[in-house]
């Protein structure tokens, strides 16, 4: 999808946003002249009232200077933020991708206004077809060119260079959790993670036999049942001061979580392509800092896993010891997912001393009965920190909402032989699976962990700007955070 801003444009299709209960902006009048007033008949009728996502199109006559004009509601005047803007230009995309047309050209008022339009025709353009043969021409989308028209063209192409970074990041994500898991394993999502040393970020990925010297038995244990070599990928993005801490993004990369020995049922398994959202998400994140070179130092961590059940697989009564020295009695291999950030936030600890540590990880089913598909699970040792990342989560349209942390919930962790147990029983599933992350949580080491179990992924009618099996989930919001947090 090719985007662009301009003060004029020459387009297949033209066009025109009305406010609710508005008359044609001035720039519809030419046009509406030379086509003998059929934009007016149009806005006149009963049924287009300027409501967002209304869209009235028209055929235009030969020789006018565009094939169709079209009129699209875009709502109140005083109700209208990025999210609105976002969501028209996904609407617009969506009604004339396969259109047969190529061009669109949209006379967008505020340069703001334009650069979040332009990034929900991206969001909205995201196709995942890899995997398709057969598919027909007129599934085909056509539509590969959109024109913003307005003034102040080059301030609307700078503010979209951001935000597009983001986008970039956002595809990333939706490409790896939307991939299935023949395709992507641990050893092939190193060997992409690799890939992105051409972004300008600086790449190391560690195999098992490092991971058993750091003593991360806890990581290893869950990816022992799988002929697939479990991986560590750390991303390095070094904008900010030289010498400065970094900002550290752990991701849960279960790349197929079968549940292991504590088998999980076999309706909707193949969903599971998708707990490695955790991990896309950070990628993600990375992959849009890189982009538009931001001004922070951020690593991020990435544990590869995949959870089989195997003559060699973790066995529920296993006592494991993780890299801090804690052990873990296993009650439940389906668990599997704090048994490889605990590892990885203990190495992030370790290794970078971050000033502030953020966890994305599909950890519990619990959260998605907790707060369905609109907010990821959010659960925090410090208040600046929740509201700074529920502030990004604004806005950019993916949101968070905080839940409590606490040491009666940590009690439930109590195990008869070991540390801990893996599991903290029926109640507060989300939370117990935060406190047992919590663990391993040094003194003074400010962390908030995201649960997008219920986010990474949505069956089913969604909004334009998520076309896709896979939201991508966490890019913009990790982006937006640091942009606004360590960036000076
Ligand atoms: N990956 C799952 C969580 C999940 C469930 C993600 C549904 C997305 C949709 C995780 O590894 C898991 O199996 N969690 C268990 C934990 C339980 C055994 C304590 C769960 O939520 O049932
Ligand atoms: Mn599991
Ligand atoms: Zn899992």
């Amino acid at each position: 999808m090719n985007i662009q801003f301009a003060e004029s444009a020459s387009a297949d299709i033209v066009a025109f946003m009305i406010d609710e209960g508005g008359d044609l902006p001035a720039a519809a009048k030419t046009l509406d002249d030379a086509a003998g007033g059929l934009l007016s008949e149009a806005l006149a009728a009963d049924n287009f009232t300027g409501k967002a996502g209304q869209q009235a199109f028209i055929v235009l006559p030969k020789g006018a200077e565009a094939r169709r004009a079209v009129l699209i509601g875009a709502g109140k005047k005083d109700k209208r933020d990025a999210r609105a803007f976002e969501k028209l230009g996904g609407q617009l995309y969506k009604a004339h991708a396969n259109s047969g047309f190529a061009s669109l050209a949209l006379h967008a008022g505020k340069a703001e206004d334009a650069a979040r339009i332009a990034v929900g025709v991206r969001l909205a353009a995201y196709r995942f077809d890899d995997y398709r043969t057969k598919l027909k021409d007129e599934d085909k989308p056509t539509l590969s060119e959109v024109t913003l028209i307005l003034k102040g063209d080059k301030t609307a192409q700078d503010l979209f260079a951001a935000l597009s970074a983001g986008v970039d990041g956002t595809y990333m994500a939706r490409d790896l959790v939307n991939m299935p898991p023949n395709d992507l394993n641990p050893e092939t999502y190193a060997a992409k993670i690799e890939t992105l040393a051409e972004l300008g970020l600086e790449i190391e990925i560690l195999g098992e036999a490092e991971l058993e010297k750091l003593g991360m038995r806890s990581m290893l244990g869950v990816g022992q049942g799988s002929v697939k070599e479990s991986k560590l990928g750390i991303m390095r993005w070094m904008g900010g001061q030289k010498d400065e801490a970094p900002v550290a993004l752990v991701g849960k990369g279960v790349c197929f979580d079968t549940g292991g020995i504590s088998l999980k049922p076999g309706a909707g398994m193949e969903d599971m392509r998708g707990d490695m959202g955790g991990s896309a998400a950070v990628v993600g994140a990375m992959v849009a800092l890189a982009t538009r070179k931001a001004k922070a130092n951020v690593v991020g961590l990435v544990g590869l896993v995949e959870n089989m059940p195997d003559g060699n697989a973790i066995r529920p009564g296993d006592i494991i010891k993780a890299a801090d020295g804690q052990t873990i009695e296993i009650q439940n291999t389906d668990a599997e997912g704090r048994l490889v950030l605990c590892d990885v936030l203990w190495y992030a600890q370790e290794h970078y001393k971050p000033k502030a540590i953020v966890d994305l990880a599909t950890l519990t089913g619990a959260i998605v009965i907790g707060l369905g598909h609109h907010h990821a699970g959010l659960f925090t040792n410090d208040d600046g920190l929740a509201s700074a990342l529920t502030d990004a989560g604004m806005t950019e349209g993916e949101r968070v909402w905080r839940l409590p942390l606490g040491p009666e919930y940590d009690r439930q962790l109590k195990s008869k032989f070991a540390d801990m147990r893996n599991i903290g029983g029926r109640q507060a599933g989300s939370i117990t699976a935060a406190q047992f992350l919590q663990r391993f949580i040094r003194e003074g080491q400010t962390w908030a962990h995201l649960d997008i179990a219920g986010v990474a992924w949505v069956e089913g009618e969604k909004a334009p700007t998520d076309p896709s099996w896979a939201s991508g989930f966490g890019p913009r919001l990790l982006d937006r955070w640091i942009a606004e947090n360590y960036e000076g």
